[in-house]
């Protein structure tokens, strides 16, 4: 039995392949490749000293989906696939729809033709909406979300919740990630963003080595202790470790639950910064600019339900956070390119 990693190239993807194939799980990954090189899984493979199988393929293509359930023999499928930029959402938001939530309604009416039952879906901190009280519980109500892409996140629970009401055969489990940094400690695999990255670690580590002058650090004036937006940064190797604890708790369990995956700590803009400094040696020229639209001053996770339920909990701080993005970001200076 395999498990099917769509969105498996990408940068979270990528470090969950690898944590599979690791534990001896064979696995299919499916990306069509938008945001992502098939060089990360060839690093992969080359880490893991195991290959998975690859196939270049869209979660919208309905026939792709069925020749590839029915040429593997899969055993749970865990859901990367997806556009991810916020900012970008608000401008293009049928493409985030039509790629998030059709792209998601369609796996599931093929994972259900083909008797595939056991889901893990990445979904995002941002379900919680502006008004939400931190640090973000499960129990909070979910909505109010401020972006299509956390309107799309949110409607996908929704649905693997009414899924699994009706079919209760459907195991799923939705991992609400907070901010996901860092690269594999080898520094063989890491974030890739194409152009100018969005997140602040990838823009930070290209400051470090060139590619960028100077960072802009949106907004010096919220109400934090230094006047910078804090959130819980976690280590994407903790994260990956995420998907297989929840893995591994689907057999346990029944219908759709979720689960907060963070730190359960917020780190401001300016604390990020000098990490960084200090992890590099580098210097990282910064100004401070206005807020970014639809950035909240301050949120992080409680992550108590994930650290007993799943036996998951994060193991690595800031420091090897910013070591292993440096150590990927000097060893790549250009990505995989
Ligand atoms: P990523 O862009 O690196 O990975 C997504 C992968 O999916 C890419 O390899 C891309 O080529 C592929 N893909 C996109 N649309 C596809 C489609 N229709 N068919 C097949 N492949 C497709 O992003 P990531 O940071 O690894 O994020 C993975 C998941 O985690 C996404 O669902 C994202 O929304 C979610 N998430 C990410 C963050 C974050 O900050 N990185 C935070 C919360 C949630
Ligand atoms: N920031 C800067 N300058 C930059 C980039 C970011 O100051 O150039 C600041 C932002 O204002 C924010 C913090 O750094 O205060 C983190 O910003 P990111 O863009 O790295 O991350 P976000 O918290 O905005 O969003 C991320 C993901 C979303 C996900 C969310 C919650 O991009 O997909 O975390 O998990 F939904």
């Amino acid at each position: 039995m395999a498990i099917l990693v769509t969105g498996g190239a990408g940068y979270i993807g990528s470090h969950t392949v690898l944590a599979l194939l690791e534990r001896g799980d064979d696995v299919v990954v499916l990306d069509n490749l938008y945001n992502a090189s098939r060089e990360s899984i060839n690093r992969v493979e080359k880490l893991a000293g195991k290959k998975a199988v690859f196939v270049e393929g869209d979660v919208l293509d309905r026939e792709c989906l069925r020749e590839l359930f029915a040429s593997h023999d899969i055993s749970s499928v865990i859901h990367f696939a997806a556009l991810k930029a916020v900012g970008e959402s608000t401008r293009l938001p049928l493409e985030y729809y039509q790629n998030n939530v059709s792209g998601t309604l369609i796996l599931l009416e093929e994972m259900r033709n083909a008797g595939v039952w056991n889901f893990i879906f990445s979904s995002s901190a941002t379900v919680y909406g502006a008004d939400a009280p931190v640090p973000y519980v499960e129990t909070l109500p979910i909505g109010g979300t401020t972006s299509p892409y956390g309107t799309s996140k949110f409607m996908i629970e929704l649905i693997m919740r009414d899924f699994a009401k009706a079919e209760p055969q459907f195991k799923a489990i939705a991992l609400r990630y907070f901010n996901p940094v860092g690269a594999h400690e080898s520094g063989e695999i890491g974030e890739d963003p194409t152009g100018i990255p969005n997140n602040l670690l990838p823009y930070i580590a290209q400051v470090a080595i060139g590619r960028l002058d100077k960072l802009g650090v949106f907004g010096g004036d919220y109400d934090t202790p230094d006047g910078t937006c804090q959130r819980d940064y976690i280590h994407v190797v903790d994260l990956a470790e995420g998907h297989l604890k929840a893995l591994d708790h689907l057999k346990k369990t029944d219908g759709y639950k979720a689960y907060n995956l963070g730190g359960g700590k917020g780190f401001s803009v300016l604390e990020m910064i000098k990490a960084f400094e200090e992890a590099s040696g580098k210097t990282i020229a910064y100004e401070i600019k206005p807020r970014r639209d639809g950035d909240l001053p301050a949120f992080w996770a409680d992550a108590a339900l994930a650290n007993k339920e799943l036996n998951w909990r994060v193991t690595r701080g800031i420091d090897e956070m910013m070591r292993d993005t440096w150590k990927w970001q000097s060893q790549n200076p250009n990505g995989f390119r």
